[in-house]
Formats: C-alpha cells, structure tokens, sequence
C-alpha cells in the first residue's frame, strides 16, 4: 500500500508531500489551526527547509504574492518589505536590515513522500 495520508504522528501535522513543492523553489502554508502565522518550505532535491513566515526584522509575512519566497534566481529566500536576504539552508539574514538575524526555523522530517512538521510550528 503506496503513501497514506496518515504520515503525520500525533502531535505534527502534514504539510504537503513533497513533490508538491517545485524543485528548487517554494511553497507557502497557511497558519496551523489556532495559530496566527504560516510556514513555508523551500525544496532542494529530497531535501526540504521550512520555516516560520515571520521576518526577524518586524515579524512581517515575506511573500509579496503567494509562494514566491526566493529571489529571481532561487538562490536565497528574500524578504519583499525592506529587501532581506537569507540562506535557504539555515534561514540566517545575508543581507538586508536584520543582518546576521535568522528566520525560525521548523524542524521538519519526509515520511512516506510527505512533508511532517510539529503541529505548533509558527503558533
Ligand atoms: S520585514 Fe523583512 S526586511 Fe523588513
């Protein structure tokens, strides 16, 4: 039996499977119910790195439209308010007002082609 939908344990929640997020791009999420702020998930290859949609510098969502998290050409994950940029890999701040800050980063695991984060994440 293929990929149930049951990846996720108590106490996490499912995001997406993984081929759902484009090689070598991004895909936001919404807030967890009875949470206020989303994810998002960049994807390298079987790799995945997600993170509270939460600026450090003012705390404001960085997509200006949904899912456009990256810069033109996918190398780092940018800000669209004041322009910051971050490594995808660790969500540190490259360059930009909130230099050396970091995203929050979620602990997240692939489990049967799916995409599994603490249910909490972003709340
Ligand atoms: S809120 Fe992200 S750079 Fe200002």
């Amino acid at each position: 039996m293929a990929g149930a939908a049951t990846a996720a344990a108590e106490g996490e929640r499912t995001l997406c499977r993984l081929d759902e997020i484009p090689d070598g791009g991004a895909r936001g999420f919404a807030a967890a119910p009875g949470g206020f702020i989303g994810l998002f998930a960049v994807r390298r290859g079987e790799r995945v790195f997600v993170y509270v949609n939460s600026c450090p510098h003012v705390g404001l969502p960085l997509e200006p439209v949904p899912h456009r998290f990256l810069d033109a050409r996918r190398q780092n994950i940018v800000c669209s308010a004041h322009g910051a940029r971050f490594r995808v890999e660790d969500g540190i701040c490259i360059s930009g007002p909130c230099l050396g800050e970091a995203l929050e980063a979620v602990e997240a695991r692939i489990v049967d082609g799916q995409v599994v984060v603490p249910a909490d994440a972003g709340r």
